[in-house]
């Protein structure tokens, strides 16, 4: 065990204590239901419930590697171990088939199951408190007319003392008090919508917000100011962001709903699948979420570009005077596809210089955008990259990277880079 787990294990362990003394943790079970007819719920109930299910990604998370849809199983690394998502299709004896509307709102709300015990905060309840009753109702209306699959739950490895479900009330009673979402007064509708989704079902923070010793998201100020999310940086979407271009509404709809704009990277890693879900979500909401959005940038005062952050740029020469043995992988393996005049570019795919990925102080994206590709978030249709883990090793996967930082930023070279690259090829092959 990492000593580093250990430590935040340690401090979490605390808070949960304080909890469990204060004898708060106990909730009762909610009588089984027989599970509802499917031609019970009106279909346009269903339908909205498809759509903000989308939104919400249930089927991200509740959905293992070639497992059916909303079955459950697979595993979700926390930094207290690992967590496996439950069976939520309305299979009365392994899903959610007995759950009455009211449990499955209180496990949504409170992050209390149906039989009393509490539920990990992977489940984002703190974000999906937010969202308004009617909405619940359609989600529900839409998970029970399901196919119920028969699945089994995995059981979680979480490390000692975390297992103890008990001990989360602790959590909730120092960091669940999000309340129902409340529109802002003074701004549009268009801005409400958007903040509610994205603080609501989106649960956007649940990435993109840093999160304290005992894994609760920071809000305030901090919120929206970068996180991390399965090894990846998830950016700023603040005034903080380093987006060499800065985004627009309009950019962050195209990106939000394709995978990718013009003047920006792909949404690749884990917000490939935040992107298919919004595809299939009405476009006046990825507008909103994208008025939103946009938002969290904007300057108090009236719009322009956050004055520390420089322009896109492209130093190629200096880059190979500085580096010729990474110029050179580079020519090799990426100009193909990256290098003005590429085809790929001038069918209007971003240039390099445009991506967040190679500004930011973690190299992770980059080096896991090099070994793993990137592979198309919205259908077939989206942008793809071969995954180069055959054909580099760690060292020329770190000298390519270290070359396009010299090349495309100004910010401090990254340190570590082949350790890290070496660490990513690990994980890749454990799973
Ligand atoms: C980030 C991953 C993630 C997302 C997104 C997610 N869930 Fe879950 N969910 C989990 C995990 C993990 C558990 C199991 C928690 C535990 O064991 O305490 C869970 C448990 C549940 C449960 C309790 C099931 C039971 O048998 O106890 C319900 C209901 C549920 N999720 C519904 C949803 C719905 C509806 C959505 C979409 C709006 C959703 N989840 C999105 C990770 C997720
Ligand atoms: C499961 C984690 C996760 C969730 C949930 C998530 N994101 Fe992301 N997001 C990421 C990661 C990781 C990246 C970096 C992707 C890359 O480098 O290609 C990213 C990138 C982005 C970017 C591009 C930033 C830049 O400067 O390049 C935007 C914009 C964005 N996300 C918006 C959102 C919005 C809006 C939501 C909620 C609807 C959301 N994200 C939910 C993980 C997440
Ligand atoms: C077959 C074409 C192809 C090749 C070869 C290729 N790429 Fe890509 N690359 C893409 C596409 C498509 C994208 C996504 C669209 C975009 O961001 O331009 C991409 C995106 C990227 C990104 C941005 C990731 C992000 O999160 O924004 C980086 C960094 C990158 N490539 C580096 C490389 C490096 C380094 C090499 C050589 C080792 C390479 N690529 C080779 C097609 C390619």
């Amino acid at each position: 065990m990492k000593p580093i787990k250990w430590a935040f294990g340690g401090a979490l362990a605390c808070l949960l204590g304080v909890g469990a003394f204060a004898g708060i943790s106990y909730r009762s079970a909610l009588p089984p239901i027989p599970p509802p007819a499917a031609d019970g719920f009106p279909a346009e109930l269903v339908a909205k419930g498809a759509t903000l299910a989308a939104i919400g990604d249930c089927v991200v998370c509740h959905t293992a590697d070639q497992g059916a849809a909303y079955a459950g199983g697979r595993a979700l690394p926390t930094p207290f171990g690992t967590l496996y998502a439950s069976n939520i299709t309305p299979d009365a004896a392994t899903g959610i088939g007995s759950w009455s509307l009211d449990a499955f709102k209180r496990a949504m709300r409170d992050g209390v199951g149906r039989d009393g015990s509490h539920l990990y905060p992977a489940l984002p309840y703190d974000h999906y408190r937010r969202v308004h009753d009617g909405d619940l109702e359609a989600i529900y209306a839409f998970l029970m007319t399901r196919q119920p699959v028969s699945a089994p739950a995995k059981p979680n490895d979480m490390i000692f003392p975390l297992g103890f479900r008990p001990l989360l009330a602790g959590w909730k009673l120092m960091f669940l008090h999000q309340p129902e979402f409340q529109p802002v007064p003074g701004r549009d509708a268009q801005w409400n919508r958007g903040a509610y989704l994205v603080e609501g079902l989106g649960h956007c923070g649940g990435c993109h917000s840093p999160r304290n010793l005992a894994g609760a998201e920071e809000d305030g100020s901090s919120a929206y100011s970068g996180g991390v999310a399965e090894g990846w940086t998830a950016p700023a979407l603040t005034a903080a962001s380093r987006a060499p271009v800065p985004w627009t509404a309009d950019s962050l709809y195209a990106y939000l709903r394709a995978g990718l704009d013009g003047r920006h990277g792909v949404a690749a890693g884990p917000m490939g699948p935040v992107v298919h879900g919004l595809s299939r979500a009405p476009e006046a909401d990825v507008r909103a979420i994208a008025v939103y959005i946009a938002s969290l940038s904007a300057p108090p005062g009236g719009a322009g570009q956050p004055a520390d952050r420089p322009p896109a740029i492209d130093r190629a020469d200096r880059a190979a005077q500085a580096d010729p043995a990474g110029a050179a992988l580079f020519a090799g393996a990426c100009a193909g596809c990256h290098e003005a005049g590429a085809p790929m570019l001038t069918q209007g795919r971003p240039p390099l210089a445009t991506a967040t990925a190679l500004q930011l102080d973690e190299p992770a994206n980059a080096l896991r955008a090099i070994l793993n590709g990137i592979h198309p978030p919205a259908g077939a249709a989206g942008p793809a990259m071969p995954p180069f883990t055959a054909s580099l090793t760690d060292a020329q996967a770190a000298r390519i990277a270290a070359y396009l930082r010299t090349r495309f930023s100004d910010r401090p070279a990254w340190t570590d880079l082949e350790q890290a690259a070496a660490e990513i090829r690990e994980e890749d092959t454990r799973q």
